[in-house]
């Protein structure tokens, strides 16, 4: 039996993959899958072995760029009940892959658990986070995680324990295919002092960012003491336009997609930013975003 027949119930072909991302844009997977348990993720991912598929997570999709003629693969969505459980227990956490960060963050804040709320704001999934490290100045995931629960592309799983991960500014080394769950170890605070510390945060995020546009958060990493934002700000880029994207007036380290924009302009105007800093400050952007 093929892959699809095998897996007809959680496939689907040629599927616009700019839906699931936050930028709107990029073509179509090949196989779009869902699997729905572990299990049935093991089993797809030995069938794209077997023919010799290959093979994409795709996570929240917040910090993602598809290109425009779409990815020959499988791509994995780690979605549903089987991924987006969270449990905790005293001080520990678990949660699934696919379960939303500000999910977590609102089931740990209520069980006055403090550590994820420095997270406020930021889209996408567990795993995706643990993946690229997410975080803000006031503290990443990484430094919450004691263990990481993960499927290799060979369709391999095993846990890998505080010892064997290591996180820094937004890397992990964290890279095998897929994340499955995560265990988080925090710290006791009343409930209402987390609140109130996590809606200060997201009061001057919402201040600084343009929350309400498509996007896909900060495009580049800040270099090293330096502010991408500011370097592309004073590098005159903010209101830059390729088409149907635009350098964020509000915050010049985003990129906002209108409909019918393309990850052909996208790539375009990272471009133009990356060679006008290059030009004016001497530095080079790193992207933080990955591409596809
Ligand atoms: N700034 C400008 N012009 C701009 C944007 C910023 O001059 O267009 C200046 C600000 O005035 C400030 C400095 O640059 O003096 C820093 O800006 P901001 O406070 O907005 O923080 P950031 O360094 O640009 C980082 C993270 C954000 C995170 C915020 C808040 C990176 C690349 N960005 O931004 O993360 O939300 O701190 O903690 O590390 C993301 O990773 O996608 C992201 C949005």
């Amino acid at each position: 039996m093929s892959f699809v027949d095998e897996f007809s119930e959680i496939t689907r072909r040629d599927v616009p993959l700019g839906q699931y991302t936050w930028l709107k844009v990029g073509g179509p997977a090949r196989f779009l899958v869902e699997p729905r348990s572990v299990d049935e993720l093991e089993a797809v991912i030995q069938a794209c072995l077997r023919e010799e598929i290959s093979l994409r997570v795709l996570g929240g999709g917040s910090n993602l760029l598809v290109p425009d003629e779409g990815v020959d693969a499988a791509v994995i969505r780690i979605v549903g009940e089987a991924f987006g459980q969270v449990s905790i227990d005293g001080t520990r956490v678990r949660a699934g892959a696919g379960a939303l960060l500000s999910h977590v963050m609102s089931e740990t804040v209520a069980a006055g658990l403090a550590g994820m709320e420095a997270l406020v704001g930021i889209p996408g999934t567990v795993g995706g986070a643990i993946h690229g490290n997410s975080g803000t100045r006031h503290g990443d995931i990484g430094r919450l995680v004691k263990s990481v629960t993960v499927i290799t592309g060979k369709g391999e799983k095993f846990v890998r324990q505080e010892d064997e991960l290591s996180f820094a500014y937004r890397v992990s080394s964290v890279n095998e295919l897929a994340v499955i769950e995560a265990e988080f170890e925090l710290t006791q605070e009343d409930p209402d002092e987390i609140a109130r510390r996590m809606r200060k945060q997201w009061i001057m995020k919402k201040s600084t960012q343009p929350l309400s546009f498509q996007s896909a958060g900060c495009i580049f990493k800040n270099p090293r003491g330096l502010s991408s934002g500011a370097l592309i700000e004073q590098a005159g880029l903010k209101g830059a336009r390729v088409g149907q994207c635009e350098v964020s007036d509000r915050h010049a380290n985003f990129i906002v997609t209108q409909d019918n924009a393309t990850a052909a302009e996208v790539r375009e105007l990272i471009e133009t930013i990356r060679e006008k800093v290059k030009e004016v400050h001497g530095v080079d952007l790193e992207l933080e975003i990955e591409t596809w």
